[in-house]
């Protein structure tokens, strides 16, 4: 008899769970997390919807929340992007693991060069610019600094699973020209 090995959004979040128990450290956090965020990645057509391709024009991107729990912990994102759209540089106040699922989008990785006292001020500088493609898993600590952009004609599509809900965390945007670092809030499908 055929067993069905569809992993699906309920699966991976028994398994954030389950890992949430078992550890507090980040860094473990998110090795143990790509993989399976890896796995769903690559095997898309066991959960996408087409409306999770739906984008706010104001934003220029459209957050789909496919999972959370009670308390806001553990979020699952699908994130559509629309072509020549994008974030500014941000952090996420949490641990994050992010795949590309449809299409190739821009990671732009940013190092901060102040020592972060100074409120609302923030240098960055660049460090480098990785294209992501489908099945490819980015984790990021919660005070890395990224900006994604989506540099093709078409809308791309990426997984992201946080530590917990992006406007529940503690975490910023960045304006590398102006030096301003505020609250980073997202609309959320
Ligand atoms: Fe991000």
């Amino acid at each position: 008899m055929a067993v069905s090995s569809a992993y699906g959004i309920a699966d991976l979040a028994a398994d954030l769970r389950r890992i949430a128990d078992e550890t507090q450290d980040d860094g473990e956090i998110v090795r143990r997390v790509g993989p399976l965020v890896e796995r769903l990645a690559r095997n898309s057509e066991d959960w996408i919807s087409q409306e999770y391709y739906r984008c706010d024009r104001d934003q220029g991107f459209g957050v789909h929340l496919l999972h959370e729990e009670p308390n806001h912990d553990l979020a699952i994102f699908a994130v559509a992007w629309l072509p020549g759209r994008g974030t500014p540089p941000h952090d996420h106040g949490t641990w994050a693991v992010v795949a590309g699922v449809d299409g190739d989008e821009t990671n732009i990785n940013w190092k901060r060069l102040d020592d972060g006292t100074t409120p609302g001020y923030a240098e960055l500088e660049e460090v480098n610019r990785v294209i992501a493609r489908p099945g490819q898993v980015m984790a990021f600590l919660p005070r890395d600094i990224h900006a994604v952009w989506n540099d093709t004609d078409r809308i791309t599509l990426s997984l992201h699973v946080y530590g917990r809900h992006l406007n529940h965390s503690d975490r910023s945007q960045f304006d590398p020209k102006t030096r301003r670092e505020e609250r980073f809030l997202v609309k959320v499908e």
